[in-house]
């Protein structure tokens, strides 16, 4: 089989970093066709640096990085420091990279490229808020009917929420973004923090990085230890979620994970429970599935390919 072609739609953002080199390091089975910056985590000026930063860390320089849209479709932008840290990407020390933003827009590029490209052949992965996809596919209606499948990390059910009570932070920032990518048809499956609060790193894991005594290696320790302080303090757990690396884990080995065909709808107006996943898990509606929404992981199974891949940079 040819490698699947996707676009990386990313806030970077150290679990986005680890996702952005999961793809990076999987040729044989995925095919970047690029990497479109939108503001989330941190501001777009960072996350457009930090996608690049990534690239060439992963000796990628060749990737095209396009930045898309600094703030969300009708809100004021809410940014993630507390996690990521001022720069999004805390924990090593990386040089600033040198490779160029593409010129034009990342809408224009998510555009062009799924009517360039064979209908059904292009996957898109969101790994931040849905803002430059809803903008896409608000720009060009037809391309939602060429796009192969959207597999996002977002939301949550059983979880709730890590921003509000009620909302996980991606589709929190940007709710009409995601009610819009939610309801264009497309085959979409959610990563919801319901899985990625299984995908734990745990100390051993992250020595596992660390043993490659390499660039890439000593970078996602540094990341990880950097980014898991803030859910061992809040959750008391041993390690922090790799949300975003759930969504390329997928595409590599989807046998690692198991969730339901269901309706998920996005709340956009109550003050409360803006940003919620509503999730029709158990079928009390007769409301259409839209989305294969994850709840399980074999954690074992996620990080020996992740170890592996990662490994290969
Ligand atoms: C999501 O929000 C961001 O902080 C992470 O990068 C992830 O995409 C988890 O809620
Ligand atoms: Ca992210």
């Amino acid at each position: 089989m040819p490698p699947a072609k996707i676009i990386i739609d990313t806030d970077p953002g150290q679990d986005d970093a680890i996702a952005i080199l999961l793809a990076l390091a999987s040729p044989d089975e995925i095919e970047v066709l690029g990497i479109t910056a939108v503001a989330g985590n941190v501001p777009l000026a960072l996350t457009a640096i930090n996608a690049r930063t990534v690239c060439e860390l992963a000796g990628h320089p060749e990737i095209k990085v396009f930045a898309g849209a600094d703030a969300p479709m009708t809100r004021p932008l809410r940014t993630a420091e507390h996690v990521h840290g001022d720069s999004g990407l805390n924990g090593p020390a990386l040089p600033a990279p040198t490779m160029a933003l593409q010129p034009g827009h990342a809408v224009d590029f998510i555009v062009d490229t799924l009517r360039t490209e064979p209908a059904g052949t292009v996957t898109l992965c969101p790994l931040g808020p849905l803002t430059n996809i809803a903008l896409a596919l608000d720009k060009a209606p037809d391309i939602a009917a060429r796009i192969k499948e959207i597999v996002l990390m977002g939301g949550a059910y059983f979880e709730v929420g890590n921003i509000t009570p009620a909302a996980e932070f991606n589709i929190y920032v940007d709710p009409e973004a995601a009610k819009a990518v939610f309801a264009c048809g497309a085959p979409l499956t959610v990563m919801p923090l319901d899985v990625t609060h299984k995908a734990l790193t745990t100390e051993p894991r992250v020595q596992a990085f660390r043993d490659f005594g390499t660039p890439v290696g000593d970078a996602v320790a540094a990341w990880t230890d950097f980014f898991q302080r803030f859910d061992k303090d809040k959750y008391a757990s041993p390690g922090a979620p790799l949300h975003d690396p759930c969504v390329i884990a997928w595409l590599l080995k989807p046998e690692l994970f198991s969730g339901r065909h269901i309706n998920v709808e996005i709340e956009t107006q109550s003050d409360l429970t803006r940003g919620m996943t509503v999730a029709d898990w158990w079928g009390v509606t007769d409301r259409v599935a839209n989305a294969m929404f994850i709840g399980d992981v074999d954690a074992d199974g996620f990080f020996a390919l992740l170890t592996e891949r990662i490994a290969r940079l």
